[in-house]
C-alpha cells in the first residue's frame, strides 16, 4: 500500500487556530518578523522543533497516573531503570531533567582546560557544555555530510581517518571521550551506520578513549540502519539499537525526542567510578539518584516512551512520512538536504530565495513567507542563527549553508497536515520572487535568533 497511515487512533484532540492572511501579516509584524516571538496559539502547523513536542500515548498517560512520587526508591524509578537497562545494557542509569543536564554532568567530569572532544557534529548544547568546561569541541563528520546534494546513505558518519589524525596531533591523553551523535541533528538529521560505529569503537579502544553516544534519536538511527545498511534488513530494530549501545561506554539522551515525552533526559555509563562521581553531581543540582530532577510520573512516561518508540510500525510511518515530505518538495523543484533524514526536512533557502543575498537572511525570509502564506512555523538555520561579525575586519561572516528546518513533532500531525505543508511550500516557491530580504534592527549579545527584531528591506 502506498498510503502512509498513522498506526494509531486519535482519542483526544486539541484545536488548532485557522487565521486569515491579514491576521498573520499583523501577527508577523507584531513579532518583528521573528517567529520565536509569535504565540504558539497563532500557529497552525508548528514545525519549530521535534523536541518535547511529542504526543503521548494512552499507556503513557496511564503511567503518569500510576507514578510513584516517593523521594527515594520509588516504584516508578525501578520500572524506568529496568526498561533503560533492557534497552541499553548500561550498568548505571541516571535520570536528568533533559539532555543538556546529562551533558553538563558528563563534561564537568571529563572536560576541562586542554582537553579535546571529537564528535561527528556536536549539537549546540553539547558544544556549549564542552566549551563551558574549558575543553575544545571538534566536529569530524565525513565530507559527504557537508554536501547538501550528496545521497550518501550515512551522512552522519564520523570520519575515522580524521579521528586518527586528531588523536595523533593532540595525543590520546588529551581526548577524554569521543562522542557520536545519532542521528546527527546539526548535520541534517542524518544517520550513522553500524560499520562506522564499529570503526570508531576500534580506534577508541586502541587509544583507551571512552566512546559515548548522544543518543537523542537512537531509534530513528536504528531504523535507518535497518533500511539502508547492507545485511541489516532482517534484524529487529531493537537488536540494532542494542548493538549501537553495546559499542559505546555510555550515552547522553534527551528523552524529549525518541523518549516520546515532553520533558526528561538520561545519562548512561558502564564505568563504576565515573558513575559514582556523576551521581554526586546529580544530587548536587538535579535531585536524588532515583528521580534526578523529574517526578515519578515523568519516569513512567519515559519508560513507556522508550518501549513504544521501537515499535516498527511506528518507525516505518514516522520515517516514511518525513521522506514523503522531502520527496514532494524535491519533485516541485525545492532543493532540500538529501536524502531526507530522520526527524526533519531541511530546505536549501539560498537556492529557494536566490534573489536574496546571505546578508539579507534568505532563510528568515522563507520562514516568514511560510508563516504569512499558511500559518506554518519553521526555523532558520543559517546566517541569523550562526552568522557573526568578524571582530578584526568588522565584516559579516556567513555559515556555509542557509537552511530552513521543518522539524516534525512525533505523532502530532496527520498525513493531511503533511500534505498541507507540501502544498503551502510549493505555493510559496511558485511566488518566491515576492519574498523580501530582511535586516536586523535590534539584537541581543548572544543567541540572537530567539529575540532579534527584523524589518523588511
Ligand atoms: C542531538 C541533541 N543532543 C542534545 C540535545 C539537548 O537536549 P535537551 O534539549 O533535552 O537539553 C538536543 C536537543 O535538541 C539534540 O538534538
Amino acid at each position: 500500500m502506498k498510503t502512509i497511515i498513522e498506526p494509531f487512533k486519535i482519542k483526544m484532540v486539541e484545536p488548532i487556530k485557522l487565521t486569515t492572511l491579514e491576521e498573520r501579516e499583523t501577527i508577523l509584524r507584531r513579532a518583528h518578523f521573528n517567529v520565536f516571538q509569535i504565540p504558539a496559539e497563532d500557529v497552525l502547523i508548528d514545525l519549530l522543533t521535534d523536541s518535547g513536542t511529542s504526543a503521548m500515548s494512552s499507556e503513557q498517560w496511564a503511567g503518569m497516573l500510576r507514578g510513584d512520587e516517593a523521594y527515594a526508591g520509588a516504584r516508578s524509578w525501578y520500572h524506568f531503570e529496568k526498561v533503560l537497562h533492557d534497552l541499553t545494557g548500561m550498568a548505571h542509569i541516571l535520570p536528568t531533567h533533559q539532555g543538556r543536564a546529562s551533558e553538563r554532568i558528563l563534561f564537568e567530569l571529563l572536560g576541562g582546560q586542554g582537553k579535546v572532544i571529537p564528535s561527528n557534529n556536536h549539537f549546540d548544547t553539547t558544544r556549549a557544555n564542552i566549551e563551558h568546561s574549558g575543553a575544545e569541541a571538534v566536529d569530524l563528520v565525513i565530507h559527504e555530510g557537508t554536501q547538501p546534494r550528496s545521497r550518501h546513505p550515512f551522512k552522519g558518519n564520523l570520519d575515522p581517518r580524521q579521528l586518527e589524525a586528531l588523536i595523533a596531533r593532540v595525543g590520546a591523553e588529551r581526548v577524554p571521550v569521543c562522542m557520536v551523535t545519532v542521528t546527527n541533528n546539526s548535520g541534517g538529521g542524518q544517520p550513522v551506520s553500524l560499520a562506522n560505529l564499529r570503526a570508531v569503537r576500534a580506534i577508541c579502544t586502541k587509544h583507551g578513549i571512552p566512546l559515548f553516544l548522544d543518543a537523542a534519536r537512537f531509534a530513528e538511527n536504528a531504523y535507518l540502519i535497518k533500511k539502508r545498511e547492507p545485511g541489516q534488513q532482517d534484524r529487529p530494530v531493537r537488536d540494532i539499537a542494542r548493538e549501537m549501545f553495546d559499542l559505546a561506554d555510555g550515552a547522553t539522551i534527551s528523552a524529549k525526542k525518541d523518549g516520546l515525552v515532553n520533558i526528561g533526559g538520561v545519562l548512561l555509563m558502564r564505568d563504576d567510578r565515573l558513575a559514582e562521581r556523576a551521581n554526586n553531581l546529580l544530587i548536587l543540582t538535579e535531585g536524588f539518584v532515583t528521580y534526578g530532577g523529574l517526578a515519578g510520573r515523568d519516569l513512567e512516561a519515559m519508560a513507556q516512551g522508550f518501549i513504544e518508540v521501537l515499535d516498527e510500525d511506528y518507525l516505518q510511518y514516522r520515517l516514511r512520512s518525513v521522506e514523503y515530505l522531502g520527496e514532494h518538495l524535491l519533485q516541485a523543484g525545492i532543493q532540500i538536504v538529501e536524502p531526507p533524514g530522520g526527524h526533519a526536512i531541511y530546505i536549501d533557502a539560498a537556492a529557494f530565495c536566490s534573489h536574496i543575498p546571505p546578508a539579507q537572511f534568505p532563510g528568515q525570509a522563507l520562514v516568514c513567507g511560510l508563516y504569512r502564506h499558511a500559518g506554518i512555523r519553521a526555523v532558520e538555520i543559517g546566517s541569523v542563527m550562526f552568522g557573526r561579525v568578524d571582530p578584526d575586519t568588522g565584516e559579516s561572516v556567513h555559515p556555509p549553508m542557509e537552511l530552513v528546518r521543518l522539524a516534525i513533532p512525533r505523532r502530532v500531525y496527520t498525513q493531511s497536515h503533511i500534505d498541507y505543508v507540501i502544498e503551502a511550500a510549493v505555493e510559496v516557491f511558485q511566488q518566491r520572487d515576492r519574498l523580501r530580504g530582511l535586516k536586523i534592527v535590534e539584537e541581543p549579545a548572544a543567541l540572537r535568533h530567539f529575540t532579534a527584531k527584523f524589518a523588511e528591506v
